[in-house]
């Protein structure tokens, strides 16, 4: 049985190749919680592989038990803070997606510096996505929401995408919230051709 998970060994950025044995596309989901995402997405897509990484332990366990009950070949898990996985591990130009589905909304003033979507964030995503390559964001958190859309609207580099149909709940976090009857913000932009 495949064991997804990967560790962090040595300096420098990772080679894609090392970490799946093969040189297929490469997508990351940032904050994966139970993993919902990461299976389906791993299960119905085989010819691209996908990297989880979870900040939290015991979401990390929990991701992890449960993609352990049959792991899909092409997915692996990582238990990192996710920009700074970004910053110092991941290379130039090298995915062809990011997935951040209901990152912590930090609702606190006080607790803003915490969010992920960020400059900072957006300035990683433009390096480590491919041309054509997609972010993709969802909130349930309209305020949160209306500062992701305002970051990625005309963000040098990235051109906006209509979402396109919704179809199954995504993640965990998106049946619940639609369960409850909230509603979802979702932001999708593509990083263009180089010049
Ligand atoms: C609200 S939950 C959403 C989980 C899942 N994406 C879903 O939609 O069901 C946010 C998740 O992101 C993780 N997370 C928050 N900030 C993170 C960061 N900087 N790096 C990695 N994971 C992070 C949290 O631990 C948590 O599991």
């Amino acid at each position: 049985m495949i064991d997804p998970e990967i560790h962090l060994d040595g300096e420098g950025r990772l080679d894609w190749r090392d970490v799946f044995g093969n040189a297929r596309p490469v997508e990351l989901e940032l904050g994966f919680g139970k993993a919902r995402f990461l299976l389906a997405a791993a299960r119905s897509r085989p010819g691209v592989n996908f990297l989880g990484v979870e900040m939290s332990r015991k979401w990390y366990r929990e991701g992890r038990r449960r993609i352990l009950r049959d792991p899909p070949a092409n997915l692996r898990v990582l238990w990192a803070e996710a920009l700074d996985f970004l910053a110092r591990k991941v290379p130039d130009a090298s995915l062809q997606a990011l997935h951040v589905y209901h990152p912590d909304p930090w609702p606190k003033r006080r607790h803003h510096k915490r969010r992920l979507l960020t400059p900072a964030f957006l300035a990683q995503a433009r390096r480590v996505l491919a041309a054509g390559g997609e972010l993709r964001v969802t909130t349930d958190h309209a305020a949160y929401g209306a500062l992701i859309g305002a970051l990625l609207a005309g963000a040098d580099g990235f051109e906006t995408l209509p979402w396109g149909e919704t179809g199954e709940a995504l993640t965990h976090f998106e049946a619940k919230y639609r369960r409850e009857g909230r509603a979802i913000h979702r932001y999708r932009t593509r990083r263009r051709e180089a010049p």
